[in-house]
């Protein structure tokens, strides 16, 4: 229907994607042969029979098995080029994309062969697309400072810093000095927070790491005073509708709270996460949170609006989409 069409035909930013979760299981196959690298399922049926996940770990579990496939620099190439044919496919104007470097290095994979395979693909697209390096939370401060020393000579492929993983009992504060560095550095900083953690989180992500967008964050309406704060200071919010249902985050889609994040004034965007696990890209997200919940053509156009508004682009170059 028409609604429909405008969802897909709008130009739009994807802000939170891990290049990592776009591994569709064909090219894990596919990466696995070609690297002779041994996988634990006997096709790409029994693997994708695999993702059933019940909270945020059993997903990660698989998720980091799916990345050990990635060798070679054009590994990580194809599998960014992939994600980028996709978006352009959804009018994606501009994205923001995590990588996991810790995922990469502790295989013995250099740092280097990551950046430049996931930078190049970035080069060679018509899509605007930038990098956000993200530290994982379950290991320690120490080791996202040691990531950070191996990425600094190639600093000028990634515009910005993350935190993701396992969120719960791995609060944002364990990384206040990493990030205080990273900020005297000058990079764009954003973390996970609020989306299997407590509001707590959402509030010390700001004040102790001082991050300019909260990934997730739908804990928040949990707090009325931490929400009015979001809603005053325009924090914006990279929701990921089809995550939080993979992840029971919400049960189903109908429980979703992206409309009343909305109605609280909150700088909501649509993002796909991880979309070769969790169901689809960045126009299955709008369609189906748009199916489920009492959405129209004024929502859908804020949403996108917020996207731009909130990329970490300069203002003449956002300005045309505003
Ligand atoms: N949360 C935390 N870590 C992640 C996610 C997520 O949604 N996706 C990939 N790593
Ligand atoms: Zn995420």
């Amino acid at each position: 229907d028409q609604l429909r069409a405008a969802l897909q035909h709008m130009p739009k930013a994807e802000l939170h994607i891990h290049i990592e979760g776009s591994l569709e299981p064909e090219l894990i196959f596919a990466l696995a042969e070609r690297n002779g690298v041994a996988l634990n399922y006997a096709s790409v049926e029994e693997l994708r029979a695999a993702y059933a996940f019940t909270d945020l770990q059993s997903f990660l579990d698989i998720y980091y098995a799916g990345a050990s496939v990635l060798l070679q620099e054009q590994d990580f190439y194809d599998m960014t080029a992939a994600y980028l044919a996709r978006a352009e496919a959804d009018n994606v104007r501009h994205c923001e994309i995590f990588f996991d470097p810790q995922t990469h290095t502790a295989r013995g994979v250099p740092m280097r062969t990551v950046i430049d395979g996931i930078h190049r693909a970035c080069q060679d697209s018509p899509v605007s697309a930038t990098l956000i390096l993200s530290f994982l939370r379950h290991l320690s401060e120490e080791d996202a400072f040691a990531t950070l020393e191996a990425a600094l000579p190639l600093r000028d492929k990634y515009i910005g810093i993350g935190l993701d993983s396992s969120e719960v009992g791995n609060p944002p504060e364990k990384f206040a000095r990493v990030f205080a560095r990273c900020k005297e550095l000058g990079f764009h900083l954003v973390a996970h927070a609020g989306e299997e953690g407590p509001p707590a989180y959402i509030s010390t992500a700001l004040d102790v790491l001082k991050v300019e967008r909260i990934d997730h964050g739908v804990r928040c309406l949990e707090d009325a005073a931490l929400t009015a704060r979001l809603a005053r200071e325009q924090i914006a919010l990279t929701v990921c509708p089809l995550s939080n249902v993979k992840l029971r985050v919400f049960d189903k889609m109908e429980q979703h709270n992206l409309l009343a994040l909305l109605d609280a004034g909150l700088a909501v965007t649509v993002n796909s996460d991880d979309p070769a696990y969790f169901g689809g890209y960045m126009n299955d997200n709008f369609i189906a949170t748009f199916e489920a919940l009492p959405l129209g053509l004024s929502h859908a156009q804020r949403l996108a609006r917020n996207s731009f508004a909130a990329a970490f682009l300069p203002a003449g170059q956002k300005q045309k989409y505003l």
